[in-house]
């Protein structure tokens, strides 16, 4: 991610209400710079970046995890959550080795419940920290050999 796509991705804002719910992106993109299988993600609309997510999908592993996702809040509402969402899945799978994806939300966060479950996400209860842990199963890939 360049400098410019950072600076977009710090200066982007969640309401009061929502700030417990996600890291802050300068601390998400602090911690990628040290984790070699952080991958961030600006999420763009035209030229303009609107929402970041973070995920993990190690080669040597068949289970990714997305463990950052957040929409700007004032272009919130409108269809990018779930655009991003499915983009970012469709870019999972096309890695090839991924099998399930894992995300995780605060119970009490009913956006992003509704965003994941709509994605076909099946609740599996909460973790030692008392956050929801949701996966997804991905098909089998039968276009390649
Ligand atoms: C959760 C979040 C990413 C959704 O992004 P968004 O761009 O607003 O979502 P979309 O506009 O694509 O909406 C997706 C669906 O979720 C629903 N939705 C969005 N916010 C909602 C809310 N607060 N309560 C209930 N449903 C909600 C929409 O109605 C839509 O449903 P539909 O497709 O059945 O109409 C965004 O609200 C956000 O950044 N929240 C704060 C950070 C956060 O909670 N991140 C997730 C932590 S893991």
């Amino acid at each position: 991610m360049t400098g410019a796509l950072k600076a977009s991705v710090t200066a982007l804002e969640l309401a009061p209400d929502q700030l417990d719910f996600v890291a802050s992106n300068t601390e998400s993109l602090d911690e990628a710079a040290l984790d070699a299988d952080a991958r961030p993600r600006a999420v763009m609309a035209g030229d303009r970046v609107v929402g970041f997510l973070m995920y993990e999908a190690p080669a040597d592993d068949d289970e990714a995890m997305i463990y950052r996702f957040m929409i700007d809040r004032a272009h919130q509402g409108q269809g990018y959550g779930k655009a991003a969402l499915r983009h970012v899945l469709e870019e999972i799978r096309s890695l090839g080795h991924v099998r399930q994806v894992s995300i995780c939300y605060e119970p009490e966060n009913e956006g992003a419940r509704h965003l994941y479950r709509a994605a076909g996400f099946v609740e599996d209860g909460l973790d030692e920290d008392g956050e929801m842990i949701a996966n997804l199963v991905l098909p089998v890939q039968t276009d390649h050999p």
